[in-house]
């Protein structure tokens, strides 16, 4: 079963680098409980963001749960070295070249929240078999690799499908959505079954954080 509350994670793709540990701060005072950091290799994804040094540095800044997207080719590789810098949550896709069952077991093993991602064209079924080995799954809602893209209303199918699943197995899930959330795109990710919202620009590019953030919960 998903939990009930609207937990909001800010993607910090959408800041202003310059005053990042700022913007942190800011998004964690206006109701974010988590934040979440996307990693991108530039091979997995077309696009390069950040890495591991900023994720020790901005550590420092807040207690909030830091939920890593990584967006990479090979994540076991990388698992010790983010939850050494401070991640809480890792996410990976099950589109990478790394084993799913190994990733996962090296994330829990280390006591951090392990979710598997899901690209638009991946069918949600291929995260059926993990279900109780993991946290959350993250269905992407964008392609991944750019912030500030529209919305893709053909996912909404894939979050009912995975939460009458998540009950079929009677399993505690969370479902995350990342990608064009909104004011407008938000309530029907959540009437869908989402219940962890992803938000770059739409929190970022907001003149009220704090409203923002209340809008997405409401
Ligand atoms: C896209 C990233 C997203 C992105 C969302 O690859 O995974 O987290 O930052 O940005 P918005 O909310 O602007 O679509
Ligand atoms: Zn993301």
């Amino acid at each position: 079963m998903s939990k009930e509350k609207i937990i909001i994670s800010p993607s910090i793709l959408a800041a202003d680098y310059g005053k990042l540990a700022e913007e942190i701060k800011k998004v964690v005072a206006s109701g974010a409980e988590y934040v979440h950091i996307d990693v991108m290799d530039g091979h997995f994804v077309p696009n390069i963001s950040i890495g591991i040094p900023v994720v020790q540095s901005i550590r420092k800044v807040t207690d909030a749960v830091f939920d890593c997207h990584l967006m990479i080719s090979n994540p076991i590789d990388y698992v010790d070295e983010f939850i050494k810098a401070g991640a809480d949550l890792i996410s990976f896709h099950v589109e990478s070249n790394s084993n799913i069952t190994e990733t996962i077991k090296k994330i829990t093993s280390a006591g951090k929240k392990a979710a598997l991602v899901v690209k638009p064209a991946t069918p949600i079924e291929e995260v059926f078999p993990y279900l109780s080995e993991i946290s959350m799954v993250l269905i992407m809602t964008v392609e991944p690799g750019f912030g500030g893209q529209s919305f893709m209303e053909a996912m909404l199918p894939k979050i009912k499908k995975l939460k009458e699943e998540a009950e079929k197995q009677n399993v505690q899930l969370d479902i995350q959505v990342d990608g064009g959330i909104d004011d407008k795109t938000a309530p029907l990710c959540k009437s869908a079954g989402a219940n962890v919202l992803v938000a770059g620009s739409y929190i970022f590019k907001s003149p009220d954080t704090a409203k923002a953030i209340e809008t997405l919960k409401a």
